[in-house]
């Protein structure tokens, strides 16, 4: 097996939850699978793709070839072994590297002076995990790198938004301000599913498959009653929300301590 095909089989279990997911969503909705597979997977950006459907960003020819291929199939085990044929051969998997520092990146403010953040792995020291206690003071000293980043190249930044099941994890909220993270609410009434908030949750630091949840989620998906799809994830994303200003002033001494 070359490491395309290992790496694609590695996710295989993370594919199967995402086509299953996107399946039942279709079905229920009335909608077409390459549709559903744009919005209820991340598969677009797991494939090296980027953010799907991008204003004036013409869609990968590829990726069309690909949906025109899921649609032409009617059963999951089709679907399941094309998505995992498709990945190996395609063995790009690019985590956004632009305003990133160490695991957390941001998005650029909008104008509303909103920042949005998200957390990937980017360790790559073998087996402790990113969100172990021993790295608390590596991942809150890259935090406090990024506020002071924002707050010099960005003037107009002025509140921190995240949306992300990590909120779920004493071991996430223990990196921030106790304002931003006490303000998780959960996030309803979204019907897009096409990045990490949700289905990161799937995977271990490692890339494996966290299977008691992955069978938790099954069995969801399998009872489904057709309302709420957010609630079949064992940890829904939640939304946090705080002033940029709580992460970069008075809590600064206490983001730089290891
Ligand atoms: C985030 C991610 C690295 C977590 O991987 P992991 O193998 O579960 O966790 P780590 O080894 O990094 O962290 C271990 C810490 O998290 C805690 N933890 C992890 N999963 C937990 C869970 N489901 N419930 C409670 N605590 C949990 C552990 O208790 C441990 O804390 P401790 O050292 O104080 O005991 C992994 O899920 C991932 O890479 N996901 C994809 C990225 C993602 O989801 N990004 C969010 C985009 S918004």
């Amino acid at each position: 097996m070359n490491n395309g095909t290992m790496r694609a089989e590695q996710y295989r279990g993370y594919f199967d939850l995402q086509l299953r997911f996107a399946a039942k969503l279709c079905t229920v909705r009335g909608e077409d699978m390459s549709y559903g597979i744009e919005t209820y997977t991340n598969l677009h950006r797991r494939f090296g793709f980027g953010v799907p459907r991008r204003p004036g960003v013409e869609v990968n020819a590829r990726w069309l070839s690909f949906l025109d291929k899921i649609n032409s199939y009617t059963h999951h085990a089709q679907r399941l072994d094309w998505a995992v044929a498709f990945f190996a051969e395609q063995c790009i998997e690019s985590l956004p590297r632009e305003n990133s520092f160490g695991c957390f990146g941001f998005m650029p403010p909008d104008d509303s002076g909103m920042v949005r953040i998200h957390f990937h792995n980017r360790d790559s020291d073998g087996g402790i995990g990113p969100l172990h206690h021993t790295k608390v003071g590596r991942r809150k000293l890259e935090l406090a790198r990024m506020w002071a980043y924002i707050r010099e190249q960005f003037p107009a930044a002025k509140v921190v938004r995240g949306t992300s099941w990590l909120y779920h994890l004493d071991a996430y909220c223990r990196l921030f301000p106790a304002t931003y993270t006490s303000s998780k609410v959960l996030v309803t009434h979204r019907l897009r599913f096409n990045g990490s908030s949700s289905w990161g949750q799937f995977l271990d630091h490692r890339g494996e498959l966290k299977l008691p949840l992955a069978e938790l989620f099954t069995d969801a998906i399998e009872k489904w009653d057709g309302h709420a799809p957010w609630l079949l994830f064992p940890y829904p994303a939640l939304r946090t929300f705080a002033p940029l200003s709580c992460f970069t002033e008075g809590n600064s001494n206490e983001q730089l301590q290891p």
